[in-house]
């Protein structure tokens, strides 16, 4: 889940491809993190954070690289927890706006991309990689080359929604598929989700544990964020009429009033290892 924001609020015109790298020059930071931090707030994005954590076990005196760290919040949680913690992150604004946010913390943020690692061969102890290779058009790429900066029992999370899975009620379903066909044609890799163990897996690493959690979108997400963002969309690719558009904000929102509006979505994560060297 990626994109949040009312009308007239920070963050209102982030859209889920704001967060491809290529869009990501023309989108303000100031609204990226604003989405980032609603995004960060969802009970899914925490209990997976906190799985990831558990499942890394980063040690005092290790490397950890966050790949795409957004506002920074995975790279200080590291620092503070005695890592040398490094954020790989292109965005020049959201590498700001993490440093801004913690002053005193001796996190690293530093510009790269997930299919080019700044980093030399097994040089690292903890890999995490969330919410990114949605956006990346080489994810299997990417995730080799988190393969390649660790070092043997060094340790990796990948964390992602899969499109798909979403859920949506009340909706005509033919308007509903053909807005969620939309969707995905216009997401860089809408099924991220799905792959990661496989990524994992043909990267050479040993999987380790997997979990999923499912998004419950609030009653008052029928009125903004990623569902206005969605139907808006989907209208101005003309997969949907401006009549179909219209009946279903009405649908969702007049569901919302009496607290019968659903949507869900399921999210992944992956734990690895890289085998230890012999
Ligand atoms: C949805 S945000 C997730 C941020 C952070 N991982 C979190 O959990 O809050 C996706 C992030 O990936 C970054 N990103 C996009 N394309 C990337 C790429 N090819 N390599 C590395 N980061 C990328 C974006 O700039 C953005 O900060």
């Amino acid at each position: 889940m990626d994109d949040k924001g009312a009308p007239g609020e920070p963050g209102a015109n982030i859209q889920v491809g704001s967060f491809k790298i290529a869009d990501a020059a023309k989108t303000d930071a100031a609204g990226m993190a604003f989405v980032l931090d609603q995004m960060a707030e969802r009970p899914a994005v925490r209990a997976l954070k906190a799985w990831a954590l558990e499942q890394l076990a980063p040690a005092p005196g290790e490397t950890a690289v966050d790949v795409g760290s957004g506002t920074g919040e995975d790279v200080v949680a590291f620092a503070e927890l005695g890592l040398r913690a490094i954020g790989v992150e292109p965005s020049a604004g959201l590498r700001d706006e993490a440093v801004r946010r913690g002053p005193d913390s001796k996190a690293e943020f530093v510009d790269g991309l997930s299919d080019k690692l700044p980093f030399d061969d097994e040089s690292v102890d903890v890999v995490r990689c969330e919410r990114v290779l949605q956006h990346v058009e080489d994810p299997a790429g990417s995730v080799r080359e988190m393969a390649r900066v660790l070092r043997p029992g060094g340790r990796i999370v990948l964390i992602d929604t899969d499109w798909q899975t979403a859920i949506i009620h009340p909706a005509d379903p033919d308007v509903l598929q053909r807005m969620v066909a939309s969707f995905l044609a216009q997401a860089a890799n809408p099924y991220s989700g799905r792959q990661l163990r496989g990524q994992l897996a043909d990267a050479g690493l040993e999987i380790t544990g997997e979990t999923a959690a499912t998004w419950l979108e609030p009653q008052e997400g029928a009125r903004k964020g990623f569902l206005s963002m969605m139907h808006t969309r989907s209208l101005q690719a003309g997969a949907i009429t401006a009549a179909e558009a219209e009946a279903f904000a009405k649908g969702i929102t007049e569901a919302a009033d009496r607290g019968a509006f659903h949507m869900s979505l399921t999210m992944y994560a992956v734990c690895a290892v890289k085998a230890p060297a012999v």
